[in-house]
């Protein structure tokens, strides 16, 4: 509403100079005609004083009512400009939280690129809807009331003949505007092209120097170039034309106006001020008629994005708890008929699986590649649901549980280990509050301590892109103290140890069957090692449980688990 109310009053101190400009050249055209009476008449300096202080008066005020002006648009600009990037602000904060809530099927189907364009670009063009779009177009609107009755009030028919040219202008600049449009989205998308080919390069830089290909990268990325410098060509044209298609638009009316006009002045109808009115009218009527067609644009594109955005918002999470429990876990798994088809790739990745897991005892599973290792540890922290059968935690369904409250209750290594850009203590405490003894103790176990007080900067160590990297096994350590710090009642590795050496493994495993004392602890993995010291192990192929049973049993039943305890014992 105040912008409303600024963008009346700027226009109205824009246009009232039009007036004292009139009447500056009505005055100075009268002094001219009149002079030859006054020349060297006593009234001469009379006269002249007279036309000096009026030209004066009104050069004053126009400057006064550009300074009133100016003031006005600045408080538009405050309030409405500022209201877009509230809502800006607001949108993008509700997307992301948004975002968080999605399951991660949610992004399997969704690449990176496009939940960041949604959250920026998109937002962006929302915002350009709500800031400039409507700031210009009630400017448009207001100006062309205020100039267009002031023109009427004058002379009719010439406003009528000098306006009509306009329109064209507007529609003009709508075409002209989607062209750009396009450009521009060309460029963005060479331009992205040209962004993740040099991220790639730069973060594959081992791989392209380890086979000699940078050659081969260098041709690659100048042909990326060479398309972004053409298509930047190509804008520039379309580019080029916008002015002057402008400037002949605006140009043809003043020829209209001066035309028309004059003959109305010969006629006696109108004064010549008035003609330097019009002219003045038209000139500040282009910026609203050319703004026509870029805020037509502006809705357009906000419409789409808006659409865009919508999509993910009313995008819902599947993963629905039905009673919202919160209560703490004591720890006893049981899988009753599972069966998991993956939505994504239709993998049949879980058939049948029944196995139970009491409180504080553990499980390990094995099992080749591909065999739906890690889909059971996908389904016990609820990252996707089973598509037939029920899991039992406490038994309870795993879906009365509050996924949040479940989650900070499962202690997760995942296969591939994530790391953030952050210090090494703040990746293993990842957003809790644990005191340094904590955090010590956490990374004594995961058999990592001695290897931070190796680094200059010990727990403070920067890792990731900034900061140093480090290696495979020592990421897994970090990510299995990440996993222990919070104490879970249920422990899940995932192949956490694939990267480290047996003797590690082993101060590993050591460590853990301390802590493993309360909690139930799933164990997966390739090694038997790893495996055998479990209470019970579950042997998976293909989706389905091949064997089951304690270290011994399997050895006697001379089944798949005991043919790899044989191979194992002979490497
Ligand atoms: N998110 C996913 N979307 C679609 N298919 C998947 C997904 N995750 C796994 N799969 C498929 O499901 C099957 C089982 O995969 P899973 O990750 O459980 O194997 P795994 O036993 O952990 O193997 P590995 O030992 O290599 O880690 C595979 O065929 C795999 O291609
Ligand atoms: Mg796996």
């Amino acid at each position: 509403m105040g912008g409303i109310i600024f963008v009346t009053l700027a226009n109205i101190f824009a246009v009232i100079p039009a007036q004292a400009v009139r009447n500056t050249i009505d005055i100075v055209a009268e002094t001219v005609s009149l002079y030859p009476f006054f020349e060297k008449s006593k009234t001469e300096t009379v006269f002249n004083t007279l036309f000096t202080k009026s030209v004066v008066y009104y050069g004053l005020l126009i400057v006064c009512m550009a300074i009133i002006r100016g003031i006005f648009m600045f408080l538009m600009r405050q309030t409405i400009i500022v209201m877009s990037r509230h809502i800006e602000y607001d949108q993008k904060n509700q997307i992301y939280a948004h975002y968080q809530t999605l399951p991660l099927s949610f992004y399997k189907k969704n690449n990176t690129g496009d939940l960041m364009a949604r959250i920026s670009e998109d937002v962006g063009k929302v915002r350009m809807y709500f800031g400039p779009a409507i700031m210009y177009g009630l400017n448009m609107i207001t100006m062309t009331i205020i100039c267009i009755s002031f023109m009427f009030s004058i002379h009719p028919k010439l406003t009528l003949w000098a306006l009509f040219p306009l329109p064209i202008l507007s529609i003009t600049i709508y075409y002209v505007n989607a062209l750009i449009e396009k450009k521009s989205s060309e460029i963005q998308k060479s331009l992205s092209k040209i962004s993740t080919f040099v991220q790639e390069a730069f973060s594959g830089i081992r791989v392209i120097k380890a086979y000699s290909r940078e050659k081969d990268s260098e041709k690659r990325f100048s042909y990326a170039a060479d398309e972004y410098f053409e298509k930047n060509l190509n804008l520039l044209k379309v580019n080029s034309i916008f002015s002057p298609s402008v400037m002949a638009l605006v140009g043809l009316s003043i020829i209209i106006v001066v035309f028309i006009g004059g003959h109305e002045v010969i006629n006696g109808n109108i004064t010549a001020g008035n003609i330097i009115e019009f002219i003045m009218y038209i000139s500040m009527l282009t910026w609203p008629f050319t703004s026509l067609g870029w805020v037509s644009s502006i809705i357009q594109r906000a419409e789409a994005s808006q659409k865009r955005i919508n999509e993910f918002l009313e995008t819902k999470t599947d993963l629905i708890s039905t009673h919202n429990y919160k209560n703490e876990i004591s720890g006893s798994i049981s899988f009753k008929n599972i069966s998991l088809t993956y939505p994504e790739s239709n993998t049949k990745a879980l058939k049948n699986v029944s196995f139970e897991v009491n409180k504080n005892t553990s499980v390990s599973i094995l099992g080749h590649t591909g065999s739906g290792k890690s889909t059971i540890a996908n389904l016990m922290c609820r990252l996707y649901d089973p598509n037939n059968g029920e899991i039992l935690i406490d038994n309870e369904n795993i879906k009365s549980y509050d996924i949040t409250s479940l989650r900070k209750q499962i202690g997760y290594v995942p296969q591939d280990v994530f790391l953030f850009s952050d210090t090494i203590k703040n990746n293993i405490s990842f957003g809790s509050n644990f005191n340094d003894i904590e955090i010590e103790n956490a990374s004594k176990n995961a058999d990592l301590h001695q290897n931070i007080i190796d680094f200059k900067d010990g727990y403070q160590t920067i890792l990731g892109e900034r900061g140093i990297s480090i290696s495979g096994g020592q990421k897994q350590r970090l990510s299995i103290a990440r996993a222990i710090i919070k104490n879970p009642k249920i422990l899940i590795l995932d192949d956490c140890l694939s990267a480290v050496d047996t003797q590690t493994e082993n101060t590993i495993l050591q460590n853990l069957q301390g802590i493993m004392q309360n909690k139930t602890t799933i164990i997966i993995s390739h090694r038997i090692s790893s495996a055998k010291l479990a209470d019970q192990i579950i042997v998976l192929d293909n989706g389905e449980i091949a064997e089951q049973g304690t270290h011994d049993e399997l050895c006697s039943k001379n089944g798949i688990y005991a043919q790899m305890y044989i191979k194992s014992l002979t490497k």
